[in-house]
Order: structure tokens, then C-alpha cells, then sequence
């Protein structure tokens, strides 16, 4: 990391983001983790200044279902690349009416209905952590970050939502119209499939954390309509890329030029506080 520069910024892309090309200098890195191996190689390179590694959450070549993807590693990976920070990006489908196709949503909150995925380091895997973890999960995202993507989008005038709550399904199926309705009774804005258990584990890494979904559908909730398909949500995401895009790379910048990083102490505070370990 730059002497000057006290960030170091992990981006995972997701659906639609595989093939960046957005750094300087970028340098390609094989790893691996007590927890097993990332989804793809860690592309590394500096932005205007800030140092930063892109994982493709899926791989470049999209070979990994949401529920194949080995969410420790991927995090693990971009920790032990010395990131204090990570940006995602997700497709989403719209729960509710005023959340468009097009649209950019900070998520803020989530509802996991996934079930089955490695969702701690703390379970003694030779080379993790010791001890059992109880992370808090309000908030659920870093709220300096969101923050940043937030000015970020103001700045560029986008259509966006400061907040929004995404139901995590446990894919690779989307949701029947039954389940999408009861989504929508359940409060949830969004609907994904990797959300979780992404963001848990940022948290438990002691990181900051936040994600940007591109509404790409409205699901299948909505009477008389076609259902998603996966071609409505790759095309969706292709013509939005560069918005998205744009808005991660200017919230680097935002989160660069604060002088406050304290928050990020308060971070790992709160995973300290979270371990219950007997010597
Ligand atoms: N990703 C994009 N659209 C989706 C949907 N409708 N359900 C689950 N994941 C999605």
C-alpha cells in the first residue's frame, strides 16, 4: 500500500461486473485460504491514488452458482490482501413497485433465506480464528461506506435509494410467486441470492463493507407479468454496467478523502467483542 494512502479497497463484482479493466497497473494474483480457494484470481491496481483488488464474485467466467461460491475464501482472500474496505455490487429483482428496473439501491439491511453455506470463520478450521462468534448484525452494512456510495451517487445524479432491504434466496432457482409474495409481506425491497452470507463475513473479517444492487427485474410478483429471466437480468445489467461502475469508483474516492478512520478501529472493536474464547 502507498505510503500516502491509508485505504485499500476490495471490489467483488457480481452478475454482469466479471471482467474489469478499471485499474492501473493491474497485476494478477493466484491465492488461496485456510478456507479454501477464491472464486477467481485477485486483479490488483491502484485508482487515482488508492490501492485496490477485484474479485469476481462468480468467476470471470461465471462458473460458480450462488450457492457453490466459497464466500470465506473470497473474503479471507481479500483480507489477507490487506483490505480495509470492500464495494460490492449486485443484480437484484424489485419487490415492490417504486424500486424500477434501472435503478441503484445502498442496501441497507437484509433477510436470509439461504441455508447450507459456510457462514463463519470461527468453527476451528486449521489456519481461522479460535473461538465462537457472535456478531451483531444491526447494522448490517458499514455505514460509512453506504454513506460514500451515497454522496458518490448523489454527485452523478443517478436514480437511486438510500436504503433497502434484500430477501437472500438460496438460488439457483428464483422464487415462486407465493414465496415472492410472502417476500414482499415480510418487508423485503430486493431480492438476490449471494447478499448472504457475503456481508456476514465481511463483518466477522472486521472490515467495512457495503453493496450497491442494480435492479434488473421486478421479479415475479407483479399480476399479468412475465416472470425474471436470466437474460432480463444480464441485459438489464449490461446497459447499466457503467453507472454502476462509475458509482463504485467515486465512492473509493469519497472514502479516500475523509480523515476520520476510526470507524474502522470500531469495527474490529465489535468483532473483539463478539468472540467467546476459554483459554
Ligand atoms: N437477481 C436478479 N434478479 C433476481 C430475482 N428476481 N431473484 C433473485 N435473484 C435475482
Amino acid at each position: 500500500m502507498g505510503d500516502s494512502c491509508r485505504i485499500k479497497v476490495g471490489i467483488i463484482g457480481g452478475s454482469g461486473f466479471e471482467d474489469p479493466s478499471l485499474f492501473e497497473n493491474q497485476v494478477e494474483k493466484e491465492v488461496t485460504t485456510p478456507f479454501g480457494k477464491p472464486s477467481d484470481v485477485l486483479v490488483e491496481g491502484v485508482t487515482k491514488g488508492v490501492p485496490c483488488v477485484f474479485l469476481s464474485r462468480h468467476g470471470r467466467k461465471h462458473q460458480l452458482q450462488p450457492s457453490d461460491i466459497n464466500y470465506r475464501a473470497n473474503i479471507w482472500a481479500l483480507k489477507e490482501a490487506g483490505c480495509t474496505h470492500i464495494l460490492a455490487t449486485t443484480a437484484t429483482g424489485s419487490l415492490v413497485e417504486d424500486y424500477k428496473p434501472g435503478e441503484l439501491v445502498i442496501l441497507d439491511d437484509f433477510i436470509d433465506r439461504t441455508w447450507g453455506r459456510p457462514c463463519t470463520f470461527y468453527n476451528n478450521t486449521e489456519g481461522g480464528p479460535r473461538g465462537v462468534c457472535h456478531l451483531p448484525m444491526k447494522p448490517a452494512f458499514c455505514e460509512r461506506a453506504r454513506q460514500a456510495m451515497i454522496t458518490a451517487a448523489r454527485a452523478r445524479a443517478c436514480r437511486f435509494h438510500e436504503t433497502g432491504t434484500a430477501v437472500v434466496i438460496q438460488g439457483p432457482r428464483f422464487s415462486s410467486r407465493a414465496e415472492s409474495l410472502m417476500h414482499r409481506q415480510w418487508g423485503g425491497h430486493l431480492v438476490n441470492m449471494t447478499t448472504v452470507p457475503e456481508v456476514v463475513l465481511a463483518k466477522e473479517a472486521g472490515l467495512s463493507y457495503a453493496a450497491v444492487a442494480l435492479v434488473t427485474d421486478y421479479d415475479c410478483w407483479r399480476q399479468n407479468e412475465e416472470s425474471v429471466s436470466v437474460g432480463e437480468v444480464m441485459a438489464m445489467f449490461a446497459k447499466n454496467m457503467k453507472t454502476t461502475t462509475t458509482l463504485i469508483m467515486d465512492a473509493i474516492q469519497v472514502l479516500n478523502a475523509e480523515t476520520d478512520f476510526q470507524y474502522l478501529e470500531e469495527h474490529k472493536k465489535t468483532l473483539a467483542g463478539s468472540i467467546m474464547l476459554k483459554e
